[in-house]
C-alpha cells in the first residue's frame, strides 16, 4: 500500500512510518519539520509542509496522485495543553485548519481512508476508574477540544462522501522503539525526570496528596512502538467490511503512579534520586485508565509491553 503519514517525522509518527516501511509499505511523510525530524523517516519520501497553509491542498493533490495514495495516517497536530489554553486560535487554526485542508484534498483526490491520531484529553476529567469509549466527552482544554472535533469531522466525512475512518485516542505515550527514535521534546513526565537528573535536580511530583493508593497522579503509560503497531491494525481494520466501531482507546489498561513511574526510573538508571514534592497541577485528572476491551476485541490489538520496558528503552534511547 502506498501510505501518507502526516507528522511522520515526530516522535510517535517516525515508529509508525518505520513499522510501515518495514511491511514493505510505500511511506510518504508530510511534515512541516518544526517539530519534527528529517533524520527519523529513513526511505520514506518526504513532502515538507504545513497543512494549515493555503497551498496545502494543492501540495496534498499532488502527492495523492504522485504517489498513488490508498490512505492516510494523521498525526500532524500541536499537541501542548498549555499552550493551547494561552493560544486556542493557533490551536484551531492549526490541528482543525490542518484537517479541514486534508480532508478537502483527501475528498478530491479521492482518498477514502484516514487513520486519525486522537487523545485521551477528549474525556477531561473523567471521574471513573477505567474510562470506556462510550463515555461523553468533556474536554477541558482547546487541545484536547479540537482532538474532539476531529474525530466529529471524519465522521462528518464518512456520512458525506463514504470516508472510512479510526480515530485512535492514545493514552500516555512513553518509551522508543528504536533508539534514534526518542522523545526528544521535553513535555511529559519521563522526558521531563531525565532532564531534571541531567541537570542534577530533584525531580517534581505534582501533587501527593490525590485519592490514588500513594496519594500521586495514577496514568495509563503505553510504550510507543505498541502504540505505532495500533496503527496498522487500525489500517488493516479499514479494510473490514464488518467494522463495529471507529473510535479506540489505545492504552494498557494498567495505571501506574508518578511515584511509580519515578521508582522505575531509579531502578533502571540506578540512580537513587530524592522528589521535590510541589502543589497539584491545574487541570490533573487523579486517574486516567483505559478500558482496551474495545480495540483487542475488533482491532486484535493489545498492549504487549509494560511500564518496565518503557522505561528501559526510554532511557537508554535518552540524548
Ligand atoms: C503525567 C503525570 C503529572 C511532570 C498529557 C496531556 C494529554 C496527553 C498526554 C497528548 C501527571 C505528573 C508531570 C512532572 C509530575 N497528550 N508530573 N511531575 O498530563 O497525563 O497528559 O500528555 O495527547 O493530553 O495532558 O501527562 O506527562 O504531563 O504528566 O508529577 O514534572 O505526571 O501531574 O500526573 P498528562 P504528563
Amino acid at each position: 500500500m502506498s501510505i501518507l503519514v502526516t507528522g511522520g517525522a515526530g516522535y510517535i509518527g517516525s515508529h509508525v512510518v518505520r513499522l510501515l516501511l518495514e511491511r514493505g509499505d510505500q511511506v510518504i511523510v508530510a511534515d512541516d519539520i518544526s517539530s519534527g525530524v528529517v533524520g527519523r523517516i529513513g526511505q520514506a519520501e518526504l513532502v515538507q509542509l504545513d497543512l494549515s497553509s493555503t497551498d496545502a491542498v494543492a501540495s496534498l493533490n499532488a502527492a495523492f496522485e504522485k504517489y498513488s495514495v490508498d490512505a492516510v495516517i494523521h498525526l500532524a497536530a500541536r499537541k501542548q495543553v498549555g499552550e493551547s489554553v494561552l493560544r486556542p486560535e493557533f490551536y484551531f487554526e492549526q490541528n482543525i485548519g490542518g484537517m479541514v485542508n486534508l480532508l478537502t484534498a483527501m475528498q478530491q483526490s479521492k482518498v477514502s481512508k484516514i487513520v486519525f491520531s486522537s487523545s485521551a484529553a477528549t474525556y477531561g476529567m473523567p471521574d471513573v476508574v477505567a474510562v470506556s469509549e462510550d463515555l461523553i466527552c468533556q474536554p477541558i482544554n482547546p487541545y484536547g477540544q479540537t482532538k474532539l472535533i476531529g474525530e466529529w469531522m471524519v465522521a462528518n466525512a464518512s456520512r458525506a462522501w463514504g470516508l472510512k475512518h479510526a480515530s485512535l485516542r492514545y493514552f500516555n505515550v512513553a518509551g522508543a522503539g528504536w533508539p534514534d527514535l526518542a522523545d526528544t521534546a521535553v513535555m511529559n513526565l519521563v522526558p521531563i525526570v531525565f532532564k531534571a537528573l541531567a541537570e542534577n535536580r530533584q525531580p517534581a511530583v505534582f501533587g501527593d496528596d490525590y485519592p490514588t493508593p500513594d496519594g500521586s497522579c495514577v496514568r495509563d503509560y503505553v510504550h510507543v512502538l505498541d502504540l505505532a503497531e495500533a496503527h496498522l491494525a487500525a489500517l488493516d481494520y479499514l479494510e473490514r467490511e464488518d467494522r463495529q466501531s471507529s473510535v479506540f482507546n489505545v492504552g494498557t489498561g494498567v495505571g501506574s503512579s508518578v511515584f511509580e513511574v519515578l521508582a522505575e526510573i531509579r531502578r533502571v538508571s540506578g540512580i537513587d534520586f530524592e522528589t521535590s514534592i510541589e502543589p497539584r497541577r491545574a487541570g490533573d485528572p487523579p486517574r486516567l485508565c483505559a478500558d482496551v476491551s474495545r480495540i483487542k476485541k475488533e482491532l486484535g490489538w493489545e498492549a504487549k509491553r509494560g511500564l518496565a520496558e518503557i522505561i528501559e528503552t526510554a532511557w537508554a534511547a535518552r540524548s
